[in-house]
């Protein structure tokens, strides 16, 4: 694939791509392997929603992420896990090596009864498995639904349960920092409620003690490496789904949102290959010492189970055949130079992380940065949430030895790839602005009414008003929220819950969101989750969320909680809670902190006026606003003088 070198070209293509977005996006597709043609490049309507691309497209995402490379790169390294532990040996996956092991799981999960369309659970941590298996289902044209290995059972369970999977791959426990964790339990407390799944197919990787379910659970090692590693791949329609994955949205329950073959495919590559810039054309990852200009190699720091780890380190690398790390671990393991540390180790030119990140690492001081070198890096990527400007300067300066161009990356899980960021080195950035939109994508700010607002220097909602070729196309099993969450606030456009500044020269800014969804330490949680788990505590008469600026997180968890006034000990009360939350999603959404309240601001039809709390979450009272169509706005000074 040509990928776009100046910004004179990224302009023409721009162009082009909003004139003629069927013939862009035809030219570009054109260079992936397909069994059939398409017949027509797009169909679409964002009412119902419907969106097609590729319309009868017959192929495999398996084929152009793998067999497509084998000629020339089966020798090259797809990955280098690098464990948690630093004196594991590293593995070193060649192309040919992970056809062999996608094809031998891909016969497995034949034998154990799935088939094309069935869903496949995968709660596994960072292991070169997990995208195996990820691969595997797509390869028979299974629908892979990777769940985050730290969720919970009982979350587990939900996502499980909605989609109606019919095996679940996962592993002994885990590996996370100092700590060892317990998977498989999980996943046996949850199937206790999950009558749909017939197999658990568990990858000893820790090999700690588990309980065996006879004719439900198989032991990996005990069928896989039997497998045959040829495996044909399942013909594929381009609006075939290839996988769902659970996000929050603004009501309790995650939604599925569901990715199809065709356009994510071409999406995922296309971006990967020119937002990063990086040089995948050579044959092989050489050994030892080689001239820095021919090897390359893509770390991805996020987890499998985030549409970054989708995106960027199962697909978009192998579709474009390049070589990246798989990281077991976690940045401050078994100190804070970690990340700095396998940067030398490996010779990593292309580093991709989160602002949440950057800033721990930060707050540990340049002492962990000092020993390494880091003169093999030349890009330097940011994602999941708005990268303050000071957090850009240290990352510029310290890491990137102020040589190394920073794409900060703005999309969203659902829209399956890159939206809005600039090219490495190819065009303009600008510290803490995401900058232009990717060829193909058509952004625009509207104000609460819904009128377009033109013009630079404004800000307002974040819209896109032309479909791009992976955006999410329904939310499993129901349709209809779909419509309602994305298409309906503001008819005819895909709205994506950002609040976004365009300036002078129409370069973005993403404010964050402004819906009741939180991003804390780069992943979404709803409010209206962690009240419902904090509500399951039996003292617990009422709860409202609501996220606040936060040093290293970007945004924390403050919950107001009303609790009958008999209730004595507050602290072991807060602990309970705490408790409550890890128990039902998982220790991400435990609330940073808890104030404990005899009622809430609502207005007289019964709303909590979030506005209020968020403001005294924020350390902000000088202003709440109009108080008076309070049902009793003396509850107002209550919180803000009980604030913590
Ligand atoms: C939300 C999507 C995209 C993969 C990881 C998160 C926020 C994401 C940026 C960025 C400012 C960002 C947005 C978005 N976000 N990237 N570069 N600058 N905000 O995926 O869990 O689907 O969350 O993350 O608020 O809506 P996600």
């Amino acid at each position: 694939m040509k990928t776009i070198t100046s910004f004179e070209q990224y302009k023409a293509d721009y162009k082009k791509s909003i004139e003629d977005p069927e013939t862009f996006w035809t030219d570009i597709a054109n260079d992936f392997l397909w069994k059939q043609k398409w017949t027509k490049t797009l169909e679409w309507n964002f009412d119902s929603p419907e969106v097609k691309w590729f319309i009868d497209g017959k192929f495999n995402i398996t084929e152009n992420a793998i067999d497509r490379h084998l000629a020339t790169k089966a020798d090259k390294t797809a990955f280098i896990w690098e464990a948690n532990d630093e004196n594991h040996l590293p593995r070193k996956i060649t192309y040919q090596n992970l056809h062999d092991e996608v094809c031998k799981i891909a016969n497995t999960l034949k034998s154990l009864g799935i088939n094309k369309g069935d869903r496949v659970c995968i709660y596994m941590p960072m292991i070169p498995e997990a995208v195996f298996a990820m691969l595997a289902c797509a390869r028979i044209g299974a629908v892979h639904s990777v769940v985050f290995a730290g969720f919970s059972a009982s979350a587990l369970a939900g996502r499980i349960q909605d989609s109606d999977c019919k095996i679940v791959l996962t592993t002994d426990g885990a590996y996370r920092g100092a700590k060892d964790i317990v998977i498989k339990a999980l996943v046996d407390e949850a199937l206790e409620i999950c009558p749909s799944v017939q197999k658990v197919l568990v990858y000893k990787h820790t090999h700690s003690a588990i309980n065996i379910i006879e004719g439900r659970d198989v032991i990996w090692q005990d069928v896989v490496p039997n497998a045959l590693s040829v495996c044909e791949a399942e013909l594929m329609d381009s609006e075939d789904v290839l996988f769902i994955l659970y996000t929050s949205g603004s009501t309790g329950k995650p939604k599925g949102v569901v990715h199809t073959c065709g356009g994510y495919m071409v999406y995922t590559c296309y971006t990967f290959q020119n937002v990063f810039q990086m040089d995948s054309s050579v044959s092989s990852l050489p050994e030892g010492e080689m001239p820095k200009a021919e090897r390359e190699l893509f770390w991805c720091t996020a987890d499998v189970g985030w549409i970054t780890g989708h995106s960027y380190i199962a697909y978009g690398p192998l579709l474009a055949g390049a070589s990246s790390i798989l990281f077991e671990g976690v940045p401050t393991f078994p100190d804070a130079g970690r990340f700095w540390k396998v940067i030398d180790k490996h010779k990593v030119t292309h580093f991709y992380t989160a602002p949440t990140a950057i800033r721990a690492l930060e707050a540990q001081g340049l002492d962990f940065v000092k020993p390494y070198k880091l003169d093999t890096l030349k890009v330097l990527g940011s994602v999941g949430e708005p990268i303050n400007e000071e957090a850009w300067q240290w990352y510029h300066k310290n890491i990137g030895k102020e040589k190394c161009p920073i794409v900060d990356t703005w999309w969203q899980t659902e829209t399956g790839g890159i939206l809005i960021s600039s090219l490495a080195g190819v065009t303009p950035s600008k510290p803490s602005f995401a900058t232009l939109p990717m060829p193909g994508i058509q952004p625009l700010l509207v104000d609460e009414k819904g009128n377009e607002i033109l013009g630079n220097n404004v800000e307002g909602n974040l819209c896109i008003k032309f479909p791009w070729p992976s955006m999410i196309r329904t939310t499993y099993g129901d349709h209809n929220r779909c419509k309602q969450e994305y298409f309906s606030t503001y008819k005819g456009l895909y709205f994506t819950g950002d609040g976004c500044r365009r300036d002078e020269n129409g370069f973005y800014r993403i404010t964050g969101r402004v819906d009741d969804v939180m991003n804390i330490s780069g992943h979404r949680i709803g409010t209206a989750e962690v009240e419902s788990a904090i509500n399951m505590h039996i003292d617990v008469v009422e709860s409202a969320v609501v996220g606040y600026p936060h040093d290293i997180k970007g945004q924390g968890i403050y919950a107001f909680v009303i609790v009958p006034s008999t209730t004595k000990n507050h602290d072991s009360l807060r602990q309970e809670i705490i408790a409550e939350v890890n128990k039902i999603i998982g220790p991400i959404a435990k609330p940073d902190k808890i104030q404990i309240v005899t009622g809430l601001p609502k207005t007289r039809s019964g709303k909590i006026m979030r506005r209020i709390l968020r403001k005294v979450a924020e350390g902000d009272v000088s202003d709440l606003g109009d108080t008076s169509t309070l049902l009793d706005p003396s509850v107002v000074d209550e919180i803000v003088n009980g604030k913590i």
